[in-house]
């Protein structure tokens, strides 16, 4: 388990205090004062341990060994208070390479800890270790943790919940318990050769066999009776469902039979209160409801099954369930809520269009007025040319070429002699180019489904190139998704730093009439955007944090195919906003 810190507390406590009881020469005295000083540490900064290894669990009538942190699927949830610093040794004892990303924490000036292999460090190789360390200041809510390298995080994740500091509370009323909810996706068989397979043919890899809630598929799977996730509920209290979507591939559609939830806050950022029966949330995304127990003592089942916005393409088209059950309920079969239709977009984009920023709530900060950078971004899938000369050899993707993606036509691809954040740090050419362009290089009907195979603009290629911001600058993006391949609908989610969602419509984005959409008043704010399928939507942030922040397609499918770039944010004039060298255990490449 992670070890907190009151732990660590009594154990320097007690060394300490054996040390002052026998000040009899001043090297003792010294250590004591070290010792305090490690208690002191200690005390306000959470300390845990986390050790990622080969795991062998049971799932699906059968046996799996998987990457798995401290032996348990999903990995701890982490409990800080914000403006906490956190502290985590990581231990890697897998056969792989590892990092680990804080997925939504700001990392304000410690982008060494951001995670991302080849953005911000290389990666922890197997019998090394790493320490993140950074603080947990100006948000509140729901955030996770996962690996950030191959496709380990399918096992490798778990929740990170930042609560008020002490003495402050939820702008709303307290609930009386808190639940993280995990929505995961499984496979039956090693995750890192799934993606593999897929990468060597250019194919499309498999798909899982499984969703998951906090790590059980539930018992609408087989051999699954005992491996359904249950929640014990009092009639008449409100508990807190932190929902995070830690599925690889998959939206998803969350709901309770016979109960309403109320959205207060999505990827740790306040919302006005939002009354649904169903919660939609994208990899990458979190949602925290209400959840009042007001129906009658029985069992009810929650469920989820995934919003699949691409049409004509094998899909996992199973239901997760876990079970809500009223204390003091006769044993009963549990209702069973009304499923999504799983190509449900009207439904999926009622929800992610209803959200809105809570103005009076804590951290609360208004979108930028004035924009420094412009930028228009194609989003979507395209074509990799199978081999290296024309077009003889044959691989697994449409066409025989490979599956690729990519932003404004740039398939990016990470570097691997050294970090991308080592190289902006020491001044190294050549690890990544500074040409990521502002607009797209052609201008086309970008969501006509006609266009999906026009061989003139279908092929993408590989490139490292990034979008360099001053520190402070403004950012708008017009995210344009496109039909090439296929229409889908994409998060993309961005490091380091919170948007605000302005506005997102269907179909190609008109800046004469869409711009009047704009909402500069209360738009909801997010490190994650499900970009509407065959449609658009409009981000602003401001670039105050120097570093290398990635932006991409969180479906891991799509991310090794190029669906990605990163902003460069130089630093500031002042101490206080330049980027602090690099910790000395970073790891070397
Ligand atoms: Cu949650 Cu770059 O990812």
């Amino acid at each position: 388990m992670a070890m907190a810190h009151p732990q660590v507390f009594l154990f320097a406590c007690a060394i300490a205090l054996l040390a002052s009881s026998s000040m009899f020469s001043a090297e003792v005295t010294l250590l004591s004062i070290l010792f305090m000083y490690i208690i002191l540490l200690s005390f306000f900064s959470p300390y845990i341990y986390i050790y990622v290894q080969n795991h062998t669990i049971s799932r699906l009538c059968g046996r799996q060994v998987i990457s798995a942190v401290n032996g348990s699927l999903p990995g701890p949830t982490l409990h800080v208070r914000e403006g906490d610093t956190l502290v985590v040794h990581v231990f890697n004892k897998l056969p792989y390479d590892l990092s680990i990303h804080w997925h939504g924490v700001f990392q304000l000036l410690s982008g060494w800890a951001d995670g991302p292999e080849f953005a911000t460090q290389c990666a922890i190789r197997p019998g090394n270790s790493y320490t993140y360390r950074f603080n947990l200041t100006g948000q509140e809510g729901t955030l996770w943790w996962h690996a950030h390298v191959s496709w380990l995080r399918a096992t490798v994740h778990g929740a990170l919940i930042i609560r008020p500091k002490r003495g402050r509370s939820y702008p709303f009323p307290k609930p009386y318990r808190e639940v993280p909810i995990l929505l995961g996706e499984w496979w039956n068989a090693n995750v890192v050769d799934v993606e593999n397979e897929g990468l060597t043919s250019g194919a499309a890899p498999n798909n899982s066999n499984a969703y998951t809630i906090n790590g059980q598929p539930g018992d609408l799977y087989p051999c699954s009776s005992n491996k359904t996730y249950k929640l014990i509920v009092k009639q008449g209290k409100t508990y807190l469902l932190r929902i995070i979507n830690a599925a690889l591939n998959n939206q998803l559609f969350f709901k309770i039979a016979n109960h309403n939830m109320k959205v207060v806050a999505v990827d740790a950022a306040y919302t006005n209160p939002y009354i649904t029966d169903v919660v939609v949330v994208a990899p990458g995304q979190t949602t925290d409801v209400l959840l009042t127990a007001n129906q009658a003592p029985a069992s009810y089942y929650m469920a989820a099954n995934p919003y699949v916005s691409v049409a004509g393409v094998p899909f996992d088209n199973t239901t997760t369930t876990g079970i809500i059950v009223y204390e003091g309920a006769k044993p009963s079969t549990p209702k069973m809520p009304i499923l999504q239709a799983f190509n449900d977009t009207p439904t999926a984009h009622k929800f992610f269009t209803n959200l809105t920023g809570l103005v009076t709530g804590p951290f609360w900060v208004p979108p930028p007025r004035q924009v420094d950078e412009h930028m228009f971004i194609t989003i979507g899938l395209g074509l990799i040319a199978c081999g290296k000369t024309g077009n003889n050899a044959t691989c697994g993707g449409p066409n025989g070429q490979r599956f690729g993606a990519s932003m404004n036509n740039a398939s990016f691809q990470l570097p691997t002699k050294m970090s991308m954040l080592e190289a902006f740090f020491n001044n190294v050419k050549g690890i990544y180019t500074t040409d990521f362009p502002n607009q797209p290089p052609l201008i086309f009907d970008y969501t006509n489904p006609n266009n999906s195979f026009n061989p003139s603009i279908i092929m993408t290629t590989k490139s490292t190139k990034v979008k360099k911001l001053k520190y402070n600058a403004t950012v708008e993006i017009v995210m344009q998704n496109t039909a090439l391949i296929g229409v889908e609908n994409h998060p993309i989610h961005l490091h380091g730093f919170n948007f605000h969602v302005l506005a997102q419509g269907f179909g190609n984005y008109n800046p004469t009439i869409d711009k009047n959409k704009f909402n500069l008043f209360n738009p909801q704010e997010r490190n994650t955007i499900a970009v509407p399928v065959g449609g658009w939507a409009v981000v602003r942030f401001r670039a105050n944090n120097p570093g290398v922040w990635l932006m991409h397609c969180h479906l891991d499918v799509h991310l090794p195919w190029g669906l990605a770039t990163a902003f460069v944010v130089e630093n500031g004039r002042t101490p206080s906003t330049k980027l602090p060298p690099p910790p000395q255990d970073l790891p070397k490449c």
